[in-house]
């Protein structure tokens, strides 16, 4: 059996928990692979919203298992957090969570270099969640993490405060780190790894192979969004790991050539939270209208989402990069009143060439977007369940979009909700 993949092709955010959901009961596991809390997954049911962070978004549906790979970063306590909510709503997350060993904690310390090396950075920042994500993958590629096997060590608490004395050598050299009650951080820390062994933490990389052979089917669930690569985003301006569907080989442990369908989430506009390049954004009322409809406010820290039009040069990039098979666009019901609704569809250089091609450097670099104007649809699509019965405006720009992405658009996501949702094939 093969495994198929979600991923997010802008900056994040793109509605990838909403899709997980659905698409779930297909399969009978959903796996992260990268990233940790920094990603914020918003499912609603029914009435009830939930956002998850460390938790695959399959956690849900009965009958269903639950990975947290090998790429994945987790702070134990962000993680018991979440589980604890989701047991006090009856889930059976003992049962359906799955833990792989060689994931890599993040320390208190962690988050403490995260919000020192930010705010050292002054202006230029990265606008990071501070959840310790880029401290955690730099002691693990420079090989000195901890990973989640190692709190079974009898010298775990040795090799813990080995890590932690480094960290508070390397904060000397920041002027200003914030107030930080280590002592009570650290407890914290113990509490709940402790709890955290309760659960199934498993020699990962077999168990989903065998999973796998024996004709299961796997959804790998990808978090932040391909702009955001540490690879082959808009680099600083990044986060630390492989969003991208080679990401999944890289952080479950599966071969290359397991990989079947690759989804490609795409929100109708684009949005970006955080610093760094933005070719499409809009600082002025029209980007205001898309953050207040699309209610464009961080799942994670709540901070206001940047927002501007669809970007193709953009995402044709990003559908190169991670060889998407599906496009599930998403918050299309957000254009509702948009009229006309732009199209970004080339970049125009300082030197008036036209391309539409990334350029290497978009930090330094200004471009330009070429748009196109699309009729808007004045019409509230929120309740329409069948392709045919979208309006035509609405439909030519789907049909727009994927003339110039050539890739199938599959799916069509008109709200938040779990039944909100076109299926296009
Ligand atoms: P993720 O990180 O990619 O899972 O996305 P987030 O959950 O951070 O952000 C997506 C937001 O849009 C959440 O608040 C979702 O509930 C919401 N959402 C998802 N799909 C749709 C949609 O089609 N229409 C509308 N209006 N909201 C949606
Ligand atoms: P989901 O999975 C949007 C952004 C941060 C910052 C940069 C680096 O919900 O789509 P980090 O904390 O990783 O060091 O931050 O990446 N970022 C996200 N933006 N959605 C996310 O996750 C993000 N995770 C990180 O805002 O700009
Ligand atoms: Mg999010």
């Amino acid at each position: 059996m093969k495994i198929d993949v979600i991923v997010g092709l802008q900056w994040g955010d793109e509605g990838k928990g909403k899709i997980v959901d659905y698409l779930a009961p297909k399969y009978n596991m959903v796996a992260r692979f990268q990233g940790g809390p920094n990603a914020g997954h918003t499912i609603k049911i029914d009435k009830d919203q939930y956002v998850l962070h460390i938790m695959p978004s399959g956690i849900f549906h009965d009958n269903m298992l639950n990975l947290i790979g090998s790429g994945v970063v987790i702070d134990p306590v962000i993680l018991m957090k979440e589980i604890t909510q989701l047991e006090e709503i009856g889930i059976n997350v003992r049962e359906k969570l799955i833990i792989s060993q060689k994931a890599h904690l993040i320390l208190p310390t962690h988050k403490l270099i995260d919000a020192a090396s930010e705010y050292s950075k002054g202006k230029k920042k990265i606008g990071s969640t501070l959840k310790g994500i880029g401290p955690t993958y730099m002691d693990k590629t420079g090989r000195n993490g901890l990973r989640v096997g190692d709190i079974f060590l009898s010298n775990f608490t040795e090799k813990y405060q080995n890590l932690k004395e480094k960290h508070l050598r390397f904060l000397k050299q920041f002027e200003n780190v914030p107030e930080f009650d280590i002592e009570n951080e650290e407890k914290r820390f113990f509490d709940k790894l402790n709890n955290l062994k309760k659960y199934k933490i498993l020699n990962a990389e077999y168990f989903i192979n065998e999973f796998l052979d024996s004709g299961k089917k796997v959804l790998a669930e990808g978090a932040q969004g391909t702009m955001l690569d540490i690879n082959h985003g808009t680099y600083p301006f990044v986060t630390s790991s492989n969003t991208i569907t080679a990401g999944v080989s890289v952080g479950l442990g599966v071969a290359p050539s397991r990989i079947d369908k690759v989804i490609g989430i795409v929100k109708a506009y684009t949005t970006r939270v955080g610093s760094g390049p933005f070719p499409t954004e809009l600082n002025d009322e029209t980007g205001e209208m898309l953050r207040e409809k699309g209610h464009e406010f961080g799942a994670t820290t709540g901070r206001k989402r940047r927002c501007g039009w669809i970007d193709i040069p953009q995402l044709k990039y990003s559908i190169m990069i991670n060889g998407v098979t599906d496009i599930a666009l998403t918050k299309l019901d957000v254009l509702n009143d948009f009229n006309p609704v732009k199209i970004g569809v080339n970049y125009k250089l300082d030197d008036n060439t036209v391309t539409n091609q990334l350029p290497y450097d978009l930090v330094n670099i200004n471009v330009d977007p070429v748009y196109e104007n699309h009729p808007g649809w004045n019409q509230d699509i929120s309740q329409v369940r069948s392709v045919s019965d979208l309006p035509q405006n609405a439909l030519s720009y789907i049909n727009r979009l994927k003339k110039d992405l050539n890739t199938r658009i599959t799916f069509i996501s008109v709200g938040p909700e779990r039944s909100a949702l076109i299926v296009n094939d």
